[in-house]
């Protein structure tokens, strides 16, 4: 794993889009792997800057992202497709046609993980892949448990994961209480992997991804295992 500190949120998400940036330059038809969360927003912000700078084309760029909440309709201001629009796809030059994320709305999620697994693979597999963090360890909705799963599939979310998204909800009763979750094992398959992690509240799972175990208690430490995993963080994540 290679370790990049960076001095402040705006620092990590500089040096995040820095990367992307580079992986567009050296193959501009990637294939990226996106997340959602409060932590890409800064990095996102910066590339659309590059892009309106012409320093970056995403013409050529097919992407998938990680999850979306189950059952939400993609139109409604708090899905993941909604929020990858308005925070990147609207204002860059995307083909949103080859722009990916689950069907909140399947009607057989575990056909729709299956399916989405095959297109991934069926596009040459994912070339770079966008991760935040969860405070427990979770990495898109893997959640901590004693078994987790390989492929893309439906989950619950945990009490823990309703509580910290309900700010963005009307109420806690409005969080959808489960998701459509990229697994473990399509995640690991991205050739890189880029971790961005901000701010106090990351500091114990960060702390853990600095030693040698490895644990389904802490989704996250799986990553430890990849080839080419690149960990952004800022010095209050870090340093707690
Ligand atoms: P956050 O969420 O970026 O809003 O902290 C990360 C996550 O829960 O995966």
């Amino acid at each position: 794993m290679k370790l990049i500190v960076c001095e402040n949120y705006e620092e990590m998400s500089k040096e995040g889009a820095k990367i992307i940036a580079e992986q567009l330059k050296n193959k501009p038809n990637s294939i990226l792997g996106l997340a959602t969360g409060s932590t890409p927003v800064g990095m996102y912000e910066e590339l659309r800057r590059m892009n309106a700078e012409k320093e970056i084309s995403f013409a050529e760029v097919t992407s998938y992202n990680l999850d979306e909440y189950y059952p939400l309709a993609p139109d409604h201001d708090q899905s993941y497709r909604y929020f990858m629009n308005t925070n990147l796809f609207d204002h860059v030059d995307i083909d949103k046609s080859k722009t990916f994320v689950p069907n909140g709305l399947a009607e057989n999620p575990a056909e729709e993980g299956k399916k989405y697994d095959e297109a991934i693979a069926n596009a040459g597999g994912i070339d770079l892949q966008v991760l935040g963090i969860g405070q427990n360890g979770h990495i898109g909705f893997n959640e901590p448990e004693d078994e987790l799963y390989v492929s893309t599939h439906l989950t619950g979310l945990t009490d823990n994961t309703i509580e910290a998204n309900a700010r963005f909800f009307a109420s806690k009763a409005d969080v959808p209480t489960q998701a459509i979750t990229m697994g473990l094992g399509s995640i690991m398959k991205a050739k890189k992997i880029l971790l961005l992690a901000s701010g106090k509240a990351k500091h114990d799972v960060v702390t853990k991804m600095l030693d040698d175990r490895i644990t389904t208690s802490v989704p996250s430490t799986l990553l430890k295992t990849h080839a080419d995993l690149i960990l952004i963080c800022d010095k209050a994540c870090l340093n707690g």
